[in-house]
């Protein structure tokens, strides 16, 4: 089964062709990602109309080089399936208008995908991460603890109540004077800095439940920085440790009680699955490996460019729906906000189950 995915719900234009086999198993046939970074990098972030007509000047051609490195024609595939949501709505629109045109002419299925279905669902593809897992979910727009137990079946433990963990970076940066995007900035300038200099907040530490709260330790962060401006090198150095430590510390802790309530309502997971631009982070992957052996399972960490947005992932989801004869109709919707939970799926035997999976290195 070979399903063209398409992703435009943010700042990347993405398509890709993926392979399910026989045995359930997901093959990457090509995955093409066009990235606006620099369209947006003198906004300190991503401008919605920017991104739309970005897509919409680039997308087809983006298709085009997926199917050429592909090597198929549209006669070859099975679906369709564009990321229906969540995210900058006029991008999500441009890429689903496109597959259900795609879809139309060529009498081929279309899959609405879910985008952080897609993200929750990439560790099948790489790893084959048996049910039930534990994800999180760590991007610019998304933080999120999800316990994930079929196809189309997502509890969310926790969630941030305010900015996500890449919005804080991000917005880290930009305070400091750094580029955008400003997670790996940030993460740079830490390896130069003393993270015990500031003392920075802990936000929702000790809490019972899973979720965040980011934007006091932002608020925080500036206070200091503004006690101390004009700022020197070592000052930021310093500013971007003491930030990076307490986020470190943050998921550590939080993470912790998102397993133990998985632990408590699903028993052990088969992994703990680490997805979004924030994935690269190396302090917060070491601090996610320990957690993972802590509570006996292991790190799935995708390679990172499969960890950031991309169209590998849409078509892997779009391959699983498919499998599973969960397709949508041409009148489907966009929408900029679709909670995980709210997506449907079917209980089916999971192909993975009797897969030990591997832990990924540091
Ligand atoms: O998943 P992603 O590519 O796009 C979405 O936001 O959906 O994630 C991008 C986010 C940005 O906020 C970026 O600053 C953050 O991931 N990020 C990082 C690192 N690399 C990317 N945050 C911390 N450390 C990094 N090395
Ligand atoms: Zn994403």
């Amino acid at each position: 089964m070979v399903v063209l995915g398409i992703e435009t719900t943010c700042d990347e234009t993405a398509a890709a062709l993926v392979e399910r086999q026989g045995d359930g198993r997901g093959k990457i046939l090509s995955n093409v990602v066009l990235s606006q970074v620099s369209e947006h990098a003198a906004f300190g972030g991503v401008v919605p109309e920017i991104a739309a007509r970005a897509h919409v000047e680039s997308l087809d051609r983006i298709i085009t080089k997926a199917m050429t490195q592909a090597g198929r024609n549209y006669s070859d595939i099975d679906g369709v399936a564009a990321a229906a949501g969540p995210g900058l709505i006029g991008g999500v629109i441009v890429g689903l208008t496109t597959a259900k045109a795609i879809a139309l002419v060529n009498e081929k299925p279309l899959i609405a995908v879910n985008h952080l279905e897609a993200h929750a669902l990439t560790a099948r593809l790489t790893d084959g991460t048996p049910f039930p897992y534990c994800l999180f979910l760590a991007s610019g727009g998304h933080t999120q603890v999800v316990a994930v137990r079929g196809v189309g079946d997502y509890v969310r433990l926790g969630t941030t109540l305010d900015d996500a963990i890449g919005e804080a970076f991000d917005k880290t940066a930009k305070l400091l004077g750094l580029g955008y995007p400003g997670g790996p900035q940030v993460e740079k300038e830490a390896e130069k800095g003393d993270p015990a200099r500031f003392t920075l907040p802990r936000p929702m530490f000790g809490r019972n439940d899973a979720d965040f709260s980011l934007s006091g330790l932002k608020t925080a962060l500036r206070l200091e920085a503004e006690k101390i401006a004009p700022l020197s090198d070592q000052d930021v150095a310093d500013l971007c440790a003491s930030f990076q430590q307490a986020v470190v510390d943050v998921v550590l802790d939080r993470l912790r009680a998102g397993l133990r309530a998985f632990r408590t309502r699903y028993g052990s997971p088969t992994a703990l699955v680490a997805a979004g631009g924030v994935a690269a982070n190396q302090a917060i992957r070491k601090v996610l490996h320990r957690l993972a052996f802590e509570v006996g399972t292991v790190l799935v960490a995708p390679p990172i460019e499969l960890c950031t947005d991309n169209g590998a992932m849409i078509a892997w989801a779009g391959a699983e729906r498919l499998a599973l004869g969960l397709t949508d109709t041409l009148d489907v919707a966009p929408r900029a906000r679709w909670p995980l939970d709210e997506v449907t799926g079917a209980r089916a035997p999971d192909p993975y189950r009797s897969l030990k999976p591997s832990a990924s290195p540091l």
